[in-house]
């Protein structure tokens, strides 16, 4: 991706172009160029400077011919990171010292004149050009990242990040979609995570919550008649972090009035194609459609990665009259025998086993039985008790890899469901494709918790499927909600839900949810008030965007494609935060420190 300035626009009182468009047809240009010290190198009388903008890398050489004295005298000393201003001329460089990995490589600058615009200090890292050097721990990276943003593939990502977020506001608006800033002091919305609070100095002991999503505003534009809302919002949940989570964080968040899951699903593929064209990643239309309880089924998982074909079986009745305590005991608890066939998994170490069961055990199941099929016989610990008829009837061939857990569904599905990609990786099962998108709809509307009590499986709003509204008072947790999310290559980039615009159901929804009347209308009492007074039908989705940046760019970590990001210890090290305040500090916002109190009372 081009990350050059057009010509006419580099200019500026310093300079008067930019280094990484410069070609042999501009050699004989005087020009001044400004940028950082690269690399210097001296070679006998001349000095040779790696002139670095964030356009790219220029050679500009120092020699007594055509450099004055003072600035070849300076020249010589200048350290890594420094920053400066060169004048000079462009002249191509003799055949010999071309350098074709170089875009700039046929030409250099001939200096002139060379000014110190500052000095830096030695270089705490490293700033790398090239995307193969081994890069410095990530802490370390963190805690200098003014440096590590100086690195070309973090310019790339927030360059592309930059024409990503252009992109969307361009689409958006097009479909007739208003940006709307809603607040960032508010009220608490349930998204599942802790609120970041605030405390309210002019009101003592009162607070706001930071918005885990512009959820309820998004809602209540829709009763105000908006139609179409979006917003790149900025979210804070204050959750345990994980690589894919951060705890402030960019949603493309949607809202539109009288539609139906499938409108959305058209304008959100049409977004992604959009934004697929400006990053060069393969987003073909139409994204197929599968309701939560066949991918769970069928993958182990409500975010399957379908580059993948590999399917998990129920092998309960092929293996019914093993003779296996193991397999019996599942079965006749209720619980089913679930596998998975992986072709070609004989290569499979015993080490790669033992990771795999990991996986498994890390997923809740007590062990991941396995058996290897060869041309002489079958070996491994689901073997046992198995006789040949077994292995046709779950169509092992020679050369595959049987693996099993037995149990509840709760347990054997995720389990493979976390051993199926690294099974199939493993055994070199070529993905089907370098995308594979989905949309997983008809999530269950509840969750049953430990104590047998409902909670919402996304978030409170969710509209009930009319084909279950029946079962609302009778069988709650079988109930499906009009929620569905996008799955990209095995992750979830996005989540939204037709909503309850009829204050009745959402009365309802939150009573089944253990609120209170009172409790309702302290807390949502405003979001009844607005369905109350007119609201249509409603729904929307909100996409991570940090999240579409990371995979577009295939970073690692979402810590890539943030600027600032936070540790997994959620800190800021750059800067240091969370820091400490004074006593007078807590004094004026009426709060006092947890042992100082515990101390005082
Ligand atoms: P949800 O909570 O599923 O839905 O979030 C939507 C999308 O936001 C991204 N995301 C995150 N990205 C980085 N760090 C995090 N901590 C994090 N949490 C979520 C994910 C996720 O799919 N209000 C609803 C949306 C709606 O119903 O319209 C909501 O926020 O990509």
């Amino acid at each position: 991706m081009a990350f050059s300035l057009d010509p006419a626009v580099e200019k500026t009182s310093f300079r008067s172009r930019m280094v990484g468009g410069l070609r042999a047809a501009d050699a004989g240009l005087q020009l001044r160029l400004c940028g950082w010290v690269h690399r210097r190198r001296n070679l006998g009388g001349l000095v040779f400077l790696d002139l670095r903008d964030r356009t790219g890398i220029l050679q500009v050489s120092a020699g007594p011919a055509w450099t004055d004295e003072a600035s070849l005298d300076l020249a010589r000393e200048l350290g890594a990171e420094d920053v400066v201003q060169v004048e000079g001329e462009v002249a191509l460089r003799p055949p010999e010292a071309r350098n074709p990995d170089m875009a700039t490589g046929e030409v250099e600058l001939r200096a002139f004149r060379v000014v110190r615009l500052n000095r830096a200090a030695t270089p705490a890292i490293p700033v790398f050009r090239s995307p193969d050097e081994e890069l410095p721990s990530e802490e370390l990276r963190l805690r200098h990242r003014v440096l590590d943003l100086r690195r070309l593939e973090m310019q790339r990502n927030l360059y592309l990040r930059h024409r990503l977020v252009l992109e969307v506001r361009t689409y958006m608006d097009r479909l007739g979609f208003v940006e709307v800033e809603t607040p960032i002091l508010t009220k608490p919305t349930p998204e599942g995570a802790r609120d970041f609070l605030v405390p309210s100095r002019n009101h003592p002991g009162e607070f706001f919550a930071l918005p885990q999503s512009p959820q309820l505003y998004k809602q209540i534009l829709m009763a105000a008649g908006l139609d179409r809302y979006f917003q790149i919002a900025r979210c804070f949940r204050d959750e345990d972090l994980r690589a894919d989570r951060q705890p402030e964080f960019t949603q493309i968040d949607v809202e539109a009035s009288f539609i139906e899951p499938p409108d959305l699903f058209g304008w959100i593929e049409g977004l992604m194609a959009a934004l697929g064209q400006v990053a060069g990643v393969e987003v073909p239309l139409p994204f197929p459609r599968f309701p939560y309880r066949e991918v769970l089924e069928a993958y182990g998982s409500d975010r399957p990665d379908l580059r993948f074909p590999g399917k998990l079986q129920d092998w309960s009745r092929v293996l019914a009259d093993a003779d296996s305590e193991v397999l019996r005991a599942a079965l006749s608890q209720g619980g089913r025998i679930r596998g998975l066939r992986v072709e070609g998994g004989v290569r499979l170490s015993r080490r790669d086993l033992e990771g795999l069961e990991e996986l498994a055990k890390k997923a809740g199941a007590r062990g991941l039985l396995w058996a290897k099929r060869s041309e002489e016989g079958v070996s491994g610990p689901l073997s046992r008790g198995l006789a040949p008829g077994h292995w046709e009837g779950l169509g092992l061939r020679p050369g595959d890899l049987a693996l099993a857990v037995a149990g509840p569904d709760r347990t054997t599905l995720p389990a493979l469901g976390a051993v199926r990609v690294p099974a199939l990786r493993g055994a070199g099962v070529a993905p089907l494709g370098s995308t594979a998108w989905l949309w997983v709809t008809d999530f269950p509307l509840f969750e049953v918790d430990d104590e047998g009590r409902l909670q919402a499986a996304h978030h409170p709003f969710v509209h009930p499927h009319p084909e279950d509204f029946h079962l609302l008072d009778s069988e709650p947790s079988r109930v499906r909600g009009l929620a569905y999310d996008l799955v990209f290559n095995g992750v979830e980039l996005g989540s939204g839900s037709i909503r309850n615009h009829l204050p009745p159901v959402q009365r309802k929804i939150l009573r089944l949810l253990g609120l209170s009347e009172e409790e309702i209308d302290r807390k949502f009492g405003f979001l009844l008030e607005a369905l109350g007074s007119g609201a249509p039908p409603h729904g929307g989705i909100a996409l991570g965007m940090d999240r579409i940046v990371k995979e577009f760019v295939g970073a690692p970590s979402l810590r890539d494609v943030i600027a600032f990001p936070k540790t997994t210890a959620a800190r800021a090290l750059f800067e240091g935060a969370p820091s400490p305040v004074t006593d007078e500090e807590l004094r004026e916002l009426h709060l006092r420190r947890w042992e100082a109190a515990g101390e005082n009372g």
